[in-house]
């Protein structure tokens, strides 16, 4: 085969905290995310306790999805998406997490944006979890950390696969599941579990344990989706951001081999049904509880994943920690000990290394680790973009990226023999960053008038790289 198939899923990723809007309509309640601040680049969002009525939240209003989302459809469709991934907000379904009926307006939104999608040939693509735990779970129960969140997802799981099944095939249990590895952030782990941290707690003990909770959590929403129609697609979502080691000296080829097992952690169970040595042992030998029980591995098994969703947008390169002179002075680590600046690849402005052959080796790494379909569900280029006098936006940089991505990935299919599903670039239209809540940091290829203080008109606009993604699909991947 030379060419991808003709079923290749080209489409678009979004997650609703940070397009919806409509943070209390319809019956929604407060999310883990509508109580973060905005930053910026290398300034922290907050958590505040509640929602402050001083406080500004870039997720509140977003960029209004929740109105508009019929008109942004037909927007896809001009543009030829395929499928468009996007994330059913929690906290819509059940405003506080433990209820035991569902919200019926929540229920209906997504009703009518699957049909709309689907009116227009798209298929959607949807996230159980992409960091929009109910804030009650997480102030009430202390997230994932609390077991009863198991049960609490199984239902949010149950009620989602019974009434969309008919509509969506492809789904995913949590989103970055394994970005929570780096404790030294705290947004990580509240965004993924709820979670914060106590003086005096090892951050990496409740981590373990959180996850095995959402380890559980989702092996069961597998099971259960797949009895409730065989026919699902369940896949895990993990964070890509591929690890070199620095050289060939063998304590950098064991730094990143060390990297790599926080990094493949949460895969691994998601994918293999039970934990791998290396976790066991370090539990074992940090003496840490991470709330296994009699019972846990069996349902563990039952529940692995039918393929391995992943973002990519960056490698990451790992030095032997004693290495003093090593620079890791503007390099965004992912929390990982000892990394380093890669003297081979430029950077974003925000401090995201570019590396589009990354993409293929990932692609090559997962394929033979997992023996799975993979999909990519989340790349590109987060940049500040200019409307021109007469509204136009020439986004060249942003085409390069994705161009040189595509043309990685497609030789990873054709070449390499991947078997891939699909692509969908992140930020498909403009939204909230996640990391820093700007909106300056734009990913789309279709443009949103606002600005990070919440100012704007919300118009729409199509940048060069709309035209530019239309022809790729519409050549599947043949004109770049
Ligand atoms: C991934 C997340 O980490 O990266 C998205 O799944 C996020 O939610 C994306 O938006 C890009 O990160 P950021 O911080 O640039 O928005």
């Amino acid at each position: 085969m030379s060419t991808l198939p003709d079923t290749f899923l080209w489409g678009g990723a979004v997650a609703a905290h940070q397009l919806e809007g409509g943070w209390d309509q319809g019956g929604k309640g407060p999310s883990v995310v509508d109580v973060l601040t905005a930053g910026a680049h290398g300034v922290p969002r907050r958590i505040t306790q509640d929602v402050e009525p001083t406080e500004f939240y870039p997720n509140h209003e977003a960029v209004d999805f929740y109105h508009r989302f019929r008109e942004d459809i037909a927007l896809f469709a001009e543009m030829g998406l395929r499928c468009f991934r996007t994330s059913i907000a929690w906290s819509r379904i059940f405003p506080r997490g433990d209820e035991t009926e569902p919200n019926e307006e929540g229920l209906r939104f997504y009703d009518e944006l699957f049909d709309e999608l689907l009116a227009h040939g798209i298929q959607p693509v949807v996230t159980l979890s992409h960091f929009e735990l109910p804030l009650h779970l997480a102030r009430g129960y202390g997230g994932f950390r609390n077991r009863e969140l198991v049960g609490f997802f199984e239902r949010f799981a149950r009620v989602c696969f019974e009434r969309y099944a008919t509509k969506v095939r492809y789904w995913m249990t949590f989103n970055e599941i394994n970005n929570q590895m780096n404790t030294d952030a705290p947004i990580f782990l509240w965004t993924n579990s709820g979670v914060t941290i106590e003086p005096g707690e090892d951050a990496q003990e409740v981590m373990y344990r959180a996850g095995h909770h959402e380890l559980l959590a989702s092996a069961r929403a597998v099971a259960i989706g797949h009895e409730i129609d065989p026919e699902l697609q369940i896949g895990c979502m993990i964070s890509s951001a591929t690890i070199y080691p620095y050289s060939c000296d063998p304590a950098d080829m064991m730094a990143a081999q060390e990297a790599n097992h926080d990094r493949f952690f949460f895969p691994d169970v998601h994918v293999r049904g039970h934990y791998p040595r290396y976790a066991l042992t370090t539990f074992e030998r940090e003496g840490w509880d991470v709330g296994i029980l009699p019972g846990d591995e069996e349902i563990l098994a039952a529940g692995t994943v039918d393929y391995v969703g992943f973002s990519y947008y960056m490698s990451i390169v790992v030095r032997a920690t004693d290495d003093k002179d090593a620079d890791e002075s503007n390099v965004v680590s992912g929390g990982l000990k000892g990394a380093v600046a890669n003297p081979h690849i430029q950077a974003t402005e925000w401090g995201w290394p570019i590396d589009p052959v990354g993409l293929r080796y990932t692609l090559n790494v997962l394929s033979e680790r997992y023996d799975l379909p993979l999909f990519i569900v989340e790349n590109g280029f987060g940049a500040v973009d200019e409307v021109e006098a007469d509204g136009s936006i020439h986004d060249p940089e942003r085409i390069a990226y994705l161009r040189d991505h595509v043309e990685q990935m497609m030789l990873a299919v054709t070449h390499d023999g991947v078997d891939l599903l699909g692509y969908t670039p992140w930020g498909i239209i403009d939204l909230v960053s996640f990391t820093t809540g700007e909106m300056k940091k734009r990913y789309g290829m279709i443009h949103v008038d606002r600005d990070n203080e919440g100012n704007g008109t919300m118009e729409r606009r199509r940048k060069d790289s709309f035209t530019w993604y239309q022809q790729v699909i519409a050549t599947n991947g043949t004109a770049l």
